[in-house]
C-alpha cells in the first residue's frame, strides 16, 4: 500500500477491466467486484484463489509445467528489487518484471512491487519512477491495454530504502500489514539481488531474519553473477548464503540460460535425438566453438572488470554452461533440475585440467589507460587483466575425447556475436564434384544473437539432417539471399528462429516466478566450474596478454591454434611486452655431477631434453627385437615429463613398453596419494599401450595394505624376473626428496636381508608410511637410470649432494650406481643456480 493505494488483483482480462475511486483507496477492480462491500470482497478474494488453484495444481504441488514441487498456490506475491536503480535493473530487470505482471494479470495473482536501493526515499522514489515508467510494452499486449496495465504497474509499485536491518524489518513488517488488512493469501516473496556480490551475505541474513513469509508461502531470493571469484571464495559465500537460505531458495542467474537459443539447445538435441544420435560423438564432430565476441570495451565498469577479466567475466559462468548443455547427457525429463544437475557434474568432472598452455590471453591496448583512469592509478600501474581469451577444452568423456572446445571471448573485437557451432568431420569422398552438397561442410549452429544474421537462430547445415522445431514458439526460416555465415551460404542450412524474441531476463524472472529451477545454477555445478577453472586462472595470474589495437584492426593478431591440447597464438606479436628473462639461457648444458653424466637446461627445455632422450632409449630396445621396460617414480617431478610425452611424442613406441614402478605407497590405487593413480591419470589414460604391459605394485593383496606374510614385494619381483631379461630395466626414472631418498628408499631404511632381493616394504618418515620399493640392487641392475630434479625448491640439496661422499644410510641417492648401466642427471637450472 502507497499513498492510499490499496493493490487488488485482477482476475478477469483487462478489457472486462476499469478503475474506480473510492474516498480512501484505489481498488483495481474486475466486472462488478466493485459494487460489492469490502468484507465481502475479502471473502469471496479467498475463495476464488483456492478455487483457482485448485484447478491449476496437482496434490503433490506440482503443477502440469513441472514446476518446483511443494506448496505451490496463487495469491498473492511481493517483488523485492534490492538495488532496483542500478544498471542491471534499468537495462533489463523491471522491463522483466513488468513483462512478467502483463503476462500474469488476469490469472490469480496480485503483485507488490519494491524497488529496493541505499538512497533514502526522497532520492529513490523519483529515480525509480523514472524507469518504471518508461519500461516497453510486451509485443503481444495492444498499446491501450498497455497503457493499463503500465499504470496499474506504477501504483503496484514503490521506493523503499534498504539499507540497515530495521529497513529489512520495517519491509517484512509492512508486507504483512499489507497482506492481513487486504486479506490476501500469500503465494510468495521474490527477492532479486541487483547488487554487488559482497553485500548477498548480509542480505540474504536480513531477509531470512525479517522478511521470510510465514507458513507455506514460498520464498525466492535470484542472486547474479559474479559468485565468487575462484573456488575458496565460490565455497566462502556458498556457505554463507546456506546459513541464511536454503538451496531451493536460491536462483542464481546466469542470464545465458534464459536466452532463447541457449535455452533451446537440450530440446534440440531431445527432439533430434535419433539423427542426432550416430554423429554427436568424436567420430563426427571435429570440434565445438562457443564464442562471446564483443565490439565494446570495459570502460565505464573497469573497478569490477579489472578484477575479473574475461575469463571470469563470461567464461567461467556464460561459455561454460553452454558448454556442459552441449556435452552432458540429455536428461530423460528436461524440467527435472536434479537430472540436470548431475548431468553437468560429470561433465566437470570429466574435463581434463587446463593449465597455463590452455589459453592465449589479449588486451586492447586502451585498456591499461582506461585502468589508470577509472582506478585512480598512476601512469606506471600496468594491468595483467586479459579482454580477450582463447581457451582449448577437452574431455576425458568417450563420447567426446579428443575433441577440442574452443571457448573464446573478448571486447573490442570486430562483431558483436554469440554461438556455438559444431562443426563435423567431413568422411565423403567427392571423386569429381568438390561442390557438390555432400562435399560441402557440415555444421551445426546455435546462434545466441546478433552478428551477421541479427536474429537468434538454429542452424543446421542441409548436408547433414533437416532438424524437427524445438517447439511451437519457432518457426523455419528461409533464407535465399547469399548472404554467408562461416563461409556457407545461408541457403545451406535449415533455419528456425523463435517466433518472438525475448530478452533472457525477462525469461528467467517468469521462471523464477514459476518455481523452475533448471535453467539455474545449483552450488554444486558453480563449485564444480570453479574447481575447474580456479587452477587456469592461477597459473596465467602473471601472464602478459597480449595487446590488441581492437575491432577490424586486430587483423589475424588473435587467431590461435591447437597442438596436442595446447593453444598458441598463430602470428609472431608485433609488440613484445612479455619480458624475456630467461632467454639468454636457452640451451641445454651438457656437464657432470657427482662423478656422473648431467644434463641441464631452464625446466621446460630440460623436460623437452629428458622426453627426447627417453624416447631415444625405448626405439633402441625396440630396434634391438626386445620390451622397453620402463620403471616411473611417483612425486609431482615427473609429471611434467608426461604431459611432454603425451602431447608431443606420438611416435613414441608404447606398444612394446612395459610400465613398471620404481615405487608405491601403501594405499589403495584409486586414491589420489598413489603413485600408479598419478602415473595412471598423467601418462597411461593418454597412451596406448596393451593394458598387460602395465604393472602396478600389489600394495593391496588379500583385502590389506602392504602385510609382509601376505608377499606382496615378492609378487612383484617374481613378476620382474618372468618379464624383464636378466632383471634388467631398461630405463629407471627416479627422483630425489629433500631428505635423499630416492623411489621409496629412505635414510636410515634397513633392507637387511634384502639386499639381494628386488623389491621391499620400506618406511617413510612421511604419511603415508609404509611404502614398496625397487631396492638398490634392483635399480643398479637397470641399464639406464635417470634422476630428475627441478625448482628452485631443490637447489639446496643438489649443492649439498654435489658435495658430500657416498653415504648411503644418510643421502640414500648416493648409492645410486648402475653397474653396467648409465646414469644421467637431469637437473634444471632453478635447481642448479638457485635462480
Ligand atoms: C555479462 C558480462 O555477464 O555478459 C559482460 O559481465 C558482457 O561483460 C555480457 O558484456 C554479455 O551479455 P550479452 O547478453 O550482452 O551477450
Amino acid at each position: 500500500m502507497r499513498n492510499g493505494i490499496t493493490n487488488c488483483t485482477v482476475l478477469r482480462g483487462l478489457t472486462e477491466q476499469h478503475y474506480q475511486k473510492s474516498p480512501s483507496k484505489f481498488f483495481f477492480c474486475v466486472g462488478d467486484w466493485c459494487d460489492w462491500g469490502w468484507t465481502m470482497r475479502k471473502a469471496t478474494w479467498g475463495l476464488l484463489l483456492l478455487l483457482t488453484c485448485a484447478a491449476t495444481c496437482d496434490q503433490s504441488g506440482q503443477n502440469q509445467d513441472g514446476e518446483q514441487k511443494g506448496p505451490s498456490r496463487r495469491g498473492h506475491v511481493s517483488v523485492v528489487v534490492v538495488g532496483s536503480t542500478g544498471d542491471l535493473a534499468k537495462k533489463y530487470l523491471w522491463q522483466g518484471f513488468f513483462n512478467l505482471y502483463a503476462s500474469q494479470v488476469g490469472k490469480g495473482y496480485s503483485f507488490s512491487f519494491y524497488g529496493g536501493g541505499l538512497s533514502p526515499d526522497g532520492r529513490g522514489t523519483p529515480l525509480l519512477f523514472e524507469i518504471l515508467k518508461s519500461q516497453d510494452c510486451p509485443v503481444d499486449v495492444s498499446d491501450e491495454r498497455c497503457a493499463l496495465v503500465r499504470e496499474q504497474f506504477l501504483r503496484l509499485a514503490q521506493y523503499r530504502q534498504l539499507k540497515t536491518e530495521e529497513d529489512y524489518q520495517a519491509l517484512g513488517q509492512h508486507i504483512e500489514t499489507q497482506l492481513k488488512q487486504e486479506g490476501m493469501v500469500e503465494a510468495g516473496r521474490l527477492f532479486y539481488l541487483s547488487v554487488p556480490a559482497f553485500a548477498y551475505a548480509d542480505i540474504a541474513q536480513r531477509v531470512n531474519r525479517s522478511c521470510r513469509p510465514p507458513g507455506t508461502a514460498w520464498l525466492r531470493v535470484v542472486l547474479e553473477k559474479p559468485f565468487g571469484h575462484d573456488s575458496n571464495s565460490a565455497q566462502e559465500l556458498a556457505t554463507q548464503l546456506a546459513s541464511s537460505l536454503k538451496e531451493d531458495e536460491m536462483f542464481r542467474i546466469d542470464h545465458y540460460l534464459g536466452k532463447q537459443v541457449v535455452s533451446q539447445i537440450l530440446p534440440f538435441r531431445k527432439g533430434n535425438r535419433k539423427l542426432l544420435k550416430s554423429i554427436w560423438n568424436k567420430h563426427h564432430i571435429d570440434r565445438m566453438e562457443i564464442v562471446l565476441k564483443e565490439t565494446l570495451d570495459a570502460k565505464g565498469r573497469i573497478s569490477f572488470y579489472d578484477q575479473y577479466g574475461v575469463i571470469r567475466d563470461v567464461i567461467q559462468n556464460h561459455l561454460t554452461e553452454v558448454m556442459t548443455l552441449l556435452t552432458m547427457s540429455v536428461p530423460k525429463n528436461l524440467t527435472d533440475c536434479k537430472e540436470i544437475n548431475r548431468n553437468k557434474l560429470k561433465v566437470f568432472s570429466a574435463l581434463h585440467q587446463l593449465d597455463m598452455p590452455s589459453a592465449v590471453l589479449g588486451q586492447y591496448q586502451t585498456y591499461n589507460s582506461e585502468v589508470q583512469l577509472e582506478l585512480n592509478k598512476t601512469k606506471d600501474h600496468f594491468s595483467l587483466s586479459p579482454t580477450y581469451a582463447g581457451i582449448a577444452v577437452h574431455t576425458t568423456m568417450p563420447q567426446f575425447d579428443g575433441v577440442p572446445i574452443f571457448l573464446v571471448s573478448g571486447k573490442l573485437l570486430d562483431e558483436r556475436v554469440g554461438y556455438a557451432r559444431i562443426t563435423f568431420k567431413n568422411n565423403v569422398f567427392c571423386a569429381q564434384d568438390q561442390t557438390s552438397i555432400t562435399c560441402r561442410p557440415k555444421q551445426i549452429v546455435f546462434y545466441i544473437g546478433q552478428g551477421q544474421l541479427q536474429y537468434p537462430a538454429i542452424l543446421v547445415s542441409k548436408n547433414l539432417f533437416k532438424p524437427a522445431l524445438v517447439n511451437n514458439g519457432w518457426k523455419e526460416v528461409i533464407e535465399n539471399d547469399d548472404t554467408l555465415l562461416f563461409g556457407i551460404p545461408l541457403s545451406d542450412y535449415y533455419i528456425q528462429t523463435p517466433v518472438v524474441q525475448q530478452e533472457a531476463y525477462t525469461e528467467l524472472i517468469s521462471q523464477v516466478f514459476r518455481g523452475r529451477r533448471d535453467h539455474f545454477v545449483s552450488a554444486e555445478s558453480l563449485l564444480a566450474s570453479w574447481k575447474f577453472w580456479t587452477p587456469l586462472l592461477n597459473s596465467l595470474k602473471h601472464t602478459f596478454p597480449r595487446p590488441y589495437p581492437g575491432g577490424a584492426a586486430n587483423g589475424n593478431l588473435l587467431d590461435f591454434q591447437l597442438q596436442g591440447r595446447e593453444v598458441r597464438f598463430c602470428s609472431e606479436a608485433l609488440v613484445n611486452m612479455i619480458p624475456q628473462e630467461k632467454t639468454e639461457s636457452f640451451q641445454v648444458m651438457q656437464g657432470k655431477y657427482r662423478s656422473a653424466d648431467m644434463v641441464s637446461a631452464w625446466s621446460k627445455e630440460l623436460v623437452e631434453r629428458l622426453a627426447h632422450d627417453l624416447q631415444e632409449a625405448a626405439e633402441e630396445s625396440v630396434q634391438e627385437g626386445t620390451p622397453f621396460h620402463l620403471a616411473l617414480s611417483g612425486g609431482s617431478s615427473p609429471l611434467a615429463l608426461f604431459k611432454q610425452l603425451t602431447q608431443h611424442h606420438y611416435a613414441f613406441p608404447w606398444w612394446n613398453t612395459h610400465v613398471w614402478m620404481a615405487d608405491e605407497r601403501c594405499v589403495p590405487p584409486n586414491e589420489a596419494e598413489s603413485n600408479f593413480r598419478t602415473i595412471h591419470d598423467h601418462l597411461l589414460q593418454h597412451v596406448h599401450l596393451p593394458y598387460f604391459n602395465i604393472h602396478p605394485m600389489p600394495v593391496q593383496l588379500n583385502q590389506r595394505l602392504c602385510v609382509e606374510e601376505d608377499g606382496g614385494a615378492l609378487v612383484y619381483e617374481q613378476d620382474i624376473a618372468r618379464l624383464v631379461n636378466s632383471s634388467s630395466f631398461s630405463y629407471v626414472l627416479l627422483g630425489v626428496g629433500f631428505d635423499g631418498h630416492t623411489a621409496s628408499l629412505f635414510p636410515g631404511n634397513r633392507l637387511g636381508s634384502s639386499g639381494e632381493r628386488l623389491v621391499a616394504l620400506t618406511e617413510s618418515p612421511l604419511k603415508p608410511h609404509q611404502r614398496m620399493s625397487l631396492t638398490f640392487g634392483a635399480i643398479n641392475r637397470a641399464r639406464r637410470v635417470s634422476v630428475l630434479i627441478m625448482g628452485k625448491g631443490k637447489h639446496e640439496l643438489v649443492t649439498q649432494l654435489s658435495r658430500i661422499k657416498d653415504t648411503p644410510d644418510r643421502w640414500p641417492i648416493t648409492k645410486i650406481q648402475p653397474v653396467n648401466g648409465r646414469l644421467v642427471w637431469y637437473i634444471d637450472y632453478d635447481a642448479l643456480l638457485g635462480q
